[in-house]
């Protein structure tokens, strides 16, 4: 189990937040506000605008307008990019390396510990046998378990996840929910998207949906999927919205 943070979550506030690009329109002007260390699941067609929403709030790209507040100060957050990006290192090095560089968990971290507590985490990911293996030639889904092996060394308050598990297989999938409850029981706020309406039944407090660049609803996850009040979003759950 993952360190249990002692703070609440701040709360995630965004102002009317829209993004341009050469004068198109990408991500219309979005409110919301995500409180308390729930699961937030974002959803939409491809080319939505999940990840373009996802960058905005972890602060890695600047809004064209509006404003992404924290209620409080700003928590430490990471996050698990649709591709990884990962270090032209080992994959324990890979782990290693944000342990040395990142001050946050554990400053007092020596090498030997930090390559021990970078050994648990790649077993949790069923990635030990891969230890010394280059982390670029391992495969997509393998990459995929090695950048949330690294998320959850960096303990964050806030974890961004876009679409973790989209290149892995059943057992891998279940691993990787496990981990995000995981997350969530020792007081992670989750902000994730996926295509699989199961795993969104199963893991989402509220729902995100998104189309075209527009935020059409927030909802509780239990009404968006019984009775979403959009008829994109219904389109959607029964498979019939093309984007
Ligand atoms: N840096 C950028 N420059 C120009 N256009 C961009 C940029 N980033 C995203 N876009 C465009 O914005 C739209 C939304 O992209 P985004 O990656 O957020 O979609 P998505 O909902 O995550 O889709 P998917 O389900 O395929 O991952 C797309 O049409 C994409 O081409
Ligand atoms: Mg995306």
């Amino acid at each position: 189990m993952n360190v249990h943070h002692s703070l609440p979550v701040p709360t995630l506030e965004l102002d009317s937040v829209a993004f341009n690009h050469r004068g198109q329109t990408l991500l219309k002007p979005i409110s919301l506000r995500l409180a308390g260390c729930q699961k937030t699941l974002i959803m939409g067609p491809n080319g939505a605008g999940k990840s373009l929403l996802m960058r905005l709030a972890h602060g890695l790209l600047t809004p064209t307008s509006g404003k992404v507040r924290w209620q409080g100060a700003p928590p430490a957050q990471a996050m698990v990019f649709q591709r990884p990006v990962l270090l032209r290192r080992s994959a324990l090095e890979n782990l290693t390396y944000v342990l040395a560089i990142n001050k946050t968990p554990r400053p007092e971290l020596k090498g030997l510990v930090r390559k021990t507590q970078a050994m648990s985490a790649l077993e949790k990911f069923g990635l030990a046998h891969l230890a010394k293996r280059p982390a670029r030639v391992l495969s997509g889904g393998e990459q995929q378990r090695l950048a949330l092996a690294r998320a959850w060394l960096l303990n964050p308050q806030v974890l961004f996840l876009d679409e973790p598990t989209s290149a892995l297989d059943p057992a891998a999938i279940k691993a990787v929910e496990d981990a995000v409850l995981e997350f969530h029981h020792s007081g992670t706020r989750i902000v994730m998207t996926t295509h699989d309406l199961h795993q969104a039944r199963r893991l989402a407090n509220d729902v995100l949906f998104l189309h075209n660049g527009e935020l059409i609803e927030h909802t509780p996850a239990d009404d968006f999927f019984t009775a979403p009040t959009s008829s994109e979003a219904g389109a959607f759950i029964r498979g019939e919205l093309v984007w």
